[in-house]
C-alpha cells in the first residue's frame, strides 16, 4: 500500500517527503481553505506541492457542470506532469471524468460512498477512486466494511485502464492497518495520523532499554 498525505500544508509535505516514503498528495477545497489559501494563489500552491513530491498530486475541481469541470481539470493537469484531477462523483462528474480520460488526463474520483458509484467511476475512466472511510463512520455506517466492499467489487472486473483504490478520510492508525489488510492500493492520510503510524509503545520501550544497556557497555 502506498502512503499519500492528505493535506495542502507545505511544511507537512516537506517533512514527510524527507522520510523517503511519500508516494503522493491529495488536496481538496477544504484542505486548501484550512491553509488560508486564496484563489489567486491556487495554481501556484499546487505547483509547489507537485515539485516537492515525486508522485501523483490531486487537485480538485470546484465547478459543477461537466464542461466547466473539464476546463478546470485541464488547467489543473497543466500545472505539472504529476497533477491528477480530482472530480466529485456526480452525473456531471462522470461526464467530466470521461472527457478528461479521453484527453489523456488522470482523474481521482472522490466522494465515492457505494459499490455502484465506484464501478461507475471506473467505467468513466477514473484512474483513482476515493472511498471516504471516516465519513462513512460519521454517517453511522462501518467505513472499513464499505471500503472492503468497494475493493472487492472493483477487483471482480477488468477495466481498459489501471484503477487504484485510495482509502481516504483516514481517522486512525487502525483505519490504515485495515486498509492495508484488505489490499487498498493507497491510503491518503492526515499528517497527525501518519506520524502515529511511525510510533509504537514497544518501539519506544525497546529503544530506551537498548540505550540504557549501551550506557553500561560504554561506561564499563
Ligand atoms: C481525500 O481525497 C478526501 O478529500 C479527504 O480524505 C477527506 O477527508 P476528511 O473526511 O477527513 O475531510
Amino acid at each position: 500500500m502506498k502512503f499519500y498525505l492528505d493535506t495542502a500544508n507545505l511544511e507537512q509535505i516537506e517533512e514527510v517527503a524527507s522520510w523517503g516514503v511519500l508516494a503522493g498528495v491529495t488536496t481538496n477545497p477544504s484542505l486548501y481553505a484550512k491553509e488560508g489559501g486564496k484563489l489567486a494563489d491556487f495554481e501556484n500552491h499546487l505547483k509547489k506541492i507537485a515539485t516537492m513530491v515525486d508522485g501523483p498530486i490531486s487537485g480538485e475541481v470546484t465547478a459543477e457542470t461537466a464542461d466547466e469541470m473539464f476546463e478546470q481539470g485541464k488547467k489543473i493537469a497543466a500545472i505539472a506532469p504529476n497533477m491528477i484531477v480530482k472530480v466529485p462523483m456526480t452525473v456531471e462528474g462522470l461526464k467530466a471524468c470521461k472527457k478528461l480520460y479521453d484527453a489523456g488526463i488522470d482523474v481521482n474520483m472522490t466522494l465515492v460512498f457505494s459499490v455502484p458509484q465506484a464501478i461507475l467511476a471506473a467505467q468513466s475512466g477514473a484512474r483513482y477512486i476515493s472511498p471516504l472511510v471516516g465519513r462513512f463512520d460519521d454517517n453511522g455506517q462501518d467505513g472499513l466494511e464499505q471500503l472492503h466492499n468497494i475493493i472487492f467489487a472493483i477487483d471482480n472486473y477488468e477495466f481498459d485502464h489501471d484503477v487504484e483504490i485510495i482509502a481516504a478520510s483516514i481517522r486512525s492508525v487502525n483505519h490504515v492497518t485495515q486498509a492495508a489488510l484488505m489490499g487498498a492500493d493507497i491510503a491518503t492520510i492526515p499528517y497527525a495520523i501518519l506520524k502515529k503510524c511511525v510510533k509504537h509503545i514497544l518501539t519506544d520501550q525497546g529503544l530506551e532499554s537498548f540505550k540504557r544497556d549501551w550506557e553500561k557497555v560504554t561506561s564499563a
